[in-house]
Parts: structure tokens; C-alpha cells; sequence
């Protein structure tokens, strides 16, 4: 899968891992950075992720900055983009299956470096369950083009 990885400084370190991860499992990755721990603003690095994909060069994207909030918010701004901040397997299992989320958002200073790399496969792997899931998400699109630009 074509996927785009994004930090600020608080998430370089894990988003590194991330990167060399997916890497290993056969994954097509652009990294946007940030590519150092020299403080930055998550708000470029986020809009810069979210806009492969919406340029349809990445399909999915993973997020990652201190807590994983602000990077969450940036990317819940742009059209198209479900993106779930998950702090544990249950969250990633239904933010693929109930939410079909095309962006995951982590938590540097909240989550230990395995335990991410697992929700990291998790949110690879899991399917979307459509169904009424897929209504509800039909639900957001006509929200989107009746309050966005
Ligand atoms: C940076 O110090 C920190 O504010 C940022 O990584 C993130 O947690 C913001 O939501």
C-alpha cells in the first residue's frame, strides 16, 4: 500500500520506527517529515500528509506527535479524510471497521514504541465492514459538501 508518514519533533522518533516498519512489510512510504527533533509545528507536516491523499498519491497516512491531538485536528479539516486518534487495538479494530479511516493518529508521549508498531498492523490489515457503516459515512460526505469550500 502507498502510505505517507508525517511527525512534528515529538513524534520523529516513533514515526521513524513506523516508517522503517512498513518499509519492511512490503509498504510504499512517503515520508514527509518532520526529519529531526528540532522543534516544529504539527499543523504543515499533517496538512502535507492528507493532502497525498487527497492528491491520490498515498492511500492511507499515519500521524504522529506528542499526544496525537493536534495532529488529529489538522487532519479531521480536510475533506475526505477520517482520521482516528487510537490509544489502544479496540479504537484502530473499529476506527478501520466502523469508520473506514484512511489517516491513524499516534501519541508519541502516550504509547511505548511496540505496543504503536501494533496498532500501526492493526490499522493496516483490518478491513472496512461497509453496511450501515458505509450510510453513515455517506452521511459525512454530504456534510462536507454542504459546510466546506
Ligand atoms: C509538541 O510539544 C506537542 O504540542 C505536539 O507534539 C502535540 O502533542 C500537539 O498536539
Amino acid at each position: 500500500m502507498k502510505i505517507a508518514v508525517a511527525s512534528d519533533h515529538g513524534g520523529y522518533e516513533l514515526k521513524e520506527k513506523i516508517k522503517q516498519h512498513l518499509i519492511e512489510r512490503g509498504h510504499e512510504v512517503t515520508d514527509v517529515g518532520t526529519y529531526s527533533t528540532t522543534s516544529v509545528s504539527y499543523v504543515d507536516f499533517g496538512h502535507q500528509a492528507c493532502e497525498k491523499i487527497n492528491d491520490g498519491l498515498c492511500e492511507r497516512a499515519i500521524l504522529v506527535c506528542g499526544t496525537g491531538i493536534g495532529m488529529s485536528v489538522v487532519a479531521n479539516k480536510h475533506k475526505g479524510i477520517r482520521a482516528a486518534l487510537c490509544t489502544n487495538t479496540f479504537m484502530v479494530d473499529m476506527a478501520r471497521r466502523h469508520n473506514d479511516a484512511n489517516v491513524l493518529v499516534l501519541g508519541a508521549r502516550v504509547l511505548a514504541i511496540p505496543y504503536a508498531i501494533m496498532l500501526v498492523d492493526i490499522f493496516m490489515s483490518e478491513p472496512f465492514d461497509g453496511g450501515r457503516h458505509q450510510e453513515r459515512l455517506n452521511q459525512i460526505t454530504k456534510l462536507e459538501e454542504k459546510i466546506c469550500d
